[in-house]
């Protein structure tokens, strides 16, 4: 079973990261140093969760302690406010700052839609809905081509790009970097067996996000039930003596896929790292990838209206 998926230009990344969106600054940091003490070594950050400043302590603290660094791969993601090329070398420079990191592991554009820049991270009219920027994603992604020419990053990847949007990029005249990565949501209520295989038949890898279901999600209703307590993800993690987390988590690692689950527990911290040590059956692995029940989480309902919106099939 796979410990790491192949980024380009010999970079590896742990197939199990730290989530930190919706973590305040110090929890994110007391988050981040339990999590490299327990053994984790890819940590999923992002401009847009503003916590980058609360960690950096640790990063650097850890560097000193230990020669860690070349062992962490930090994957921040470009916001997008941040679409413009005179916009991305700044806003990639303010993340290694705030990291205090010579350069990035890898590095998303967060979404394909690009936002009005400014302070605002999602800058809205007066009915709530998105100001769009007239940026093109493949110009913002030459930009980032540009930062790794640069050295300031190793890798570059996308986020919440559908399976048209990546044949674009990578159909783009003159491409130089292939995008490393596609950061996507994906749990048994969105399971994305067509994206994540066709991005993996492309060689561009996939990270899950949302794998637990974001149970403390601010959109969720009342009638959601919550993939923890999904009785059919209860009775597979009884089976293995495990808990309806590690089969979540453990799904995405059978299929190859990284996965970024989030929690500022100290024991579930732990708990969440304890899935290399058991096998779901094919059988298994069938039920969580087949249930009827469908919803996503990150829909971004007031950009739906945007030139770029990613979820239109849904
Ligand atoms: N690219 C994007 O657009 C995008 C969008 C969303 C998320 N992400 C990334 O993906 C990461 C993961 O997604 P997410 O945070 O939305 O949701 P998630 O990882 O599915 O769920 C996180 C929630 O589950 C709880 N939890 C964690 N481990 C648990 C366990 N073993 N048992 C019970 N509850 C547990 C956490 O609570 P406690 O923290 O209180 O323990 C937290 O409330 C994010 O943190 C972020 O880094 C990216």
């Amino acid at each position: 079973m796979a410990t790491h998926l192949e980024l380009p230009a010999g970079g590896r990344m742990p197939i199990l990261g730290l989530g930190t969106w919706q973590v305040p600054a110090g929890a994110a940091r007391d988050a981040v140093e339990f999590a490299i003490d327990v053994g984790y070594r890819h940590l999923d950050c992002a401009h847009m969760y503003q916590n980058e400043m609360g960690w950096r302590k640790n990063i650097v603290d850890k560097r000193k302690e230990t020669t860690l660094r070349m062992r962490v791969c930090v994957s921040p993601q470009l916001w997008s406010t941040f679409h413009e090329r005179s916009l991305v070398k700044e806003a990639c420079q303010k993340t290694l700052a705030a990291l205090q990191l010579d350069y990035l592991d890898l590095y998303l554009m967060h979404c394909p839609m690009g936002f009005k820049a400014g302070e605002e991270l999602f800058p809205a009219d007066g009915n709530g809905m998105i100001i769009p920027s007239d940026t093109d994603f493949l110009d913002t992604w030459e930009a980032m081509e540009e930062l790794v020419d640069v050295g300031m990053v190793k890798a570059i990847g996308v986020s919440n790009f559908n399976q048209n949007q990546i044949n674009q990029l990578l159909g783009k005249p003159g491409l130089r970097h292939k995008p490393a990565n596609n950061q996507i949501e994906s749990h048994p209520y969105l399971p994305q067996e067509e994206l994540i295989k066709f991005c993996q038949a492309k060689g561009i890898s996939v990270t899950a996000y949302c794998p637990l279901g974001a149970p403390s999600w601010p959109g969720s209703k009342p009638d959601h039930i919550s993939l923890l307590d999904d009785p059919q993800i209860k009775e597979i993690a009884l089976k293995h003596n495990k808990t309806p987390a590690q089969v979540l988590i453990r799904l995405q690692i059978q299929r190859n896929v990284s996965v970024i689950p989030k929690s500022v527990t100290p024991q579930r911290i732990e708990e969440n790292f304890k899935v290399f040590d058991f096998e779901l059956s094919a059988e298994e692995m069938e039920t969580l990838l087949g249930f009827k029940k469908r919803y996503r989480i990150c829909a971004l309902t007031q950009c739906k209206n945007h030139k770029d919106y990613p979820f239109l099939e849904d």
